[in-house]
């Protein structure tokens, strides 16, 4: 059994999508937005996150995964479940668990923004910004996080630990 610790309990995490869906309503008031949420690790976060948004929302859902070797730093990411619909002339945001090195999210946000959107941009739950090595901007963030192994709330150790109410680290 892996031992866990609580990084943000349940309640912290329930407030602060809250305030993220106040922001967001208030940001892209008289707009329609478009999330595409990442999977699957986005996927927790993107359904608290669409129901505390007061504009009209579509969704829509990819899958995307790093080309072979892990170290490796080509940027260079696999889509598994490309979108449904077309992005063009969209307001579009992605939703993420969380923006690691930011190689993953440098390449999808490039390549989404290939597709015409009106505008995009990027949510994301958690960031871990002392492991960065691919520039990202990051719109919104929920929480900032230290370089710990995290889980829950969408984020998996070896698939385990996404239905985690709450943010844990591995001790
Ligand atoms: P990147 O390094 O920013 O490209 O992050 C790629 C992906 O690695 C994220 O979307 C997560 O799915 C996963 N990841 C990064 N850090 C953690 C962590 O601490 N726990 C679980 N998954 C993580
Ligand atoms: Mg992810």
């Amino acid at each position: 059994m892996d031992k866990l610790g609580v990084l943000i309990p349940e309640e912290k995490l329930d407030a602060r999508i809250r305030e993220l869906g106040a922001e967001i309503s208030k940001a892209y008031e008289g707009r329609e937005l478009h999330l595409v949420s990442v999977l699957k690790g986005g996927v927790f976060f993107t359904c608290e996150l669409a129901k505390r948004i007061t504009v009209p929302v579509t969704l829509d859902f990819m899958s995307v995964s790093s080309y072979g070797n892990e170290k490796s730093s080509s940027g260079v990411v696999r889509i598994v479940k490309d979108l449904d619909e077309s992005l063009e002339g969209k307001h579009v945001m992605v939703i993420e668990d969380i923006v690691d090195s930011g190689r993953t999210l440098s390449y999808l946000l490039s390549m989404l923004s290939d597709r015409q959107p009106a505008s995009l941009s990027l949510c994301t739950l958690l960031d871990k910004p002392s492991r960065r090595t691919h520039e990202v901007k990051v719109d919104y963030c929920g929480f900032e996080v230290p370089d710990k192994f995290i889980v829950g709330y969408g984020l998996d150790y070896a698939q385990k630990y996404r239905n985690l109410p709450y943010i844990g680290v591995i001790e």
